[in-house]
């Protein structure tokens, strides 16, 4: 029977992981269906049983269910368990239900690799304190930059995050306002860019070595990366590169196998 995998989310008609994961599937010979999978908001974990046991192989985990996954899985990887959140879901041999998150592992190969963005000694800046923040941070964390601050509207937080990973590195927690220096690379984990708001930052943490990366998508630029080019930022990146590359570091868990995401990031973008 032909392997059959999805994405499980709650609205989950847009999502475009089925057209990644059916071009990977095509560039890699992989014999695989992929498919969306809505799950009603108060039964995710009834959905997901009900997959596996139907033969299902693999699920992605998207919005609002991320959290959920985490506690139901049975195994968790180091990067799933500081995450708090499971973006990737599998059977291991034992039938245990295993849950890994590669939100972040995306977004630093997609800066480092797609982008030839070293964050080895940069000084980050990093926006918002939610769950997207704290999926992300150990792999930053793991690249060695020279220094982090976490920056939020709400500051509480930004200090609770900086506490739950002060083991690993010790970073900074501020307000918006408060920030009085200018940074490497600043990263924009706000869901702000969804209501078109920007963070309210003071101009100068952009100098022109500065590089900009939202961790939302959009067909045009983001309001953030709109407003990170007027500030005379070097350069903009949005998250769609993140998007593929979260996707093909699933791919290879359910797979063992390495997709070439460049020409799908093309395609996709085209798409939007
Ligand atoms: P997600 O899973 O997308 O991270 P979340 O956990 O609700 O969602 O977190 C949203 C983040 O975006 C938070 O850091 C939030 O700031 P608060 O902690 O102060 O609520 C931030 N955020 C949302 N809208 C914002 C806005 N208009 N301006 C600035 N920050 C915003």
């Amino acid at each position: 029977m032909t392997d059959q995998y999805a994405v499980v989310g709650n609205p989950i008609a847009h999502s475009k992981s089925p057209a990644i994961h059916q071009r990977f599937a095509a560039q890699t010979n992989q014999d695989l269906t992929y498919n969306t999978l809505l799950a009603p908001l108060d039964a995710f974990e009834q959905t997901v049983k009900d997959f596996f046991a139907q033969g299902g192989k693999g699920l992605n985990v998207t919005v609002p269910f991320k959290q959920n996954a985490w506690h139901y899985a049975q195994q968790l990887t180091d990067a799933a368990k500081r995450a708090g959140a499971v973006n990737t879901l599998w059977l291991d041999q034992e039938n245990q239900l295993c849950g890994d998150n590669t939100d972040g592992v995306g977004l630093v190969t997609d800066l480092e690799i797609n982008q030839q963005v070293v964050l080895k000694n940069k000084k980050i800046l990093i926006l918002g304190a939610g769950g997207a923040v704290r999926g992300v941070l150990e792999p930053i964390i793991s690249k060695q930059p020279a220094k982090i601050t976490i920056a939020n509207r709400t500051v509480a937080k930004a200090d609770k995050l900086a506490d739950d990973f002060a083991d690993l590195m010790a970073m900074e927690a501020a307000n918006f306002s408060a920030l009085s220096e200018t940074f490497d690379i600043i990263i924009n984990g706000t869901s702000a860019s969804l209501h078109g708001d920007i963070p309210p930052l003071p101009d100068v943490v952009i100098g022109p070595q500065t590089i900009c990366y939202d961790m939302m998508y959009s067909a045009e630029a983001t309001a953030f990366n709109q407003w990170a080019k007027q500030k005379g930022s070097q350069k903009q990146i949005d998250g769609l590169g993140m998007l593929l590359e979260q996707a093909a570091a699933a791919f290879y868990i359910w797979r063992g196998v390495n997709p070439t995401t460049k020409n799908v990031i093309e395609k996709i973008r085209h798409e939007l």
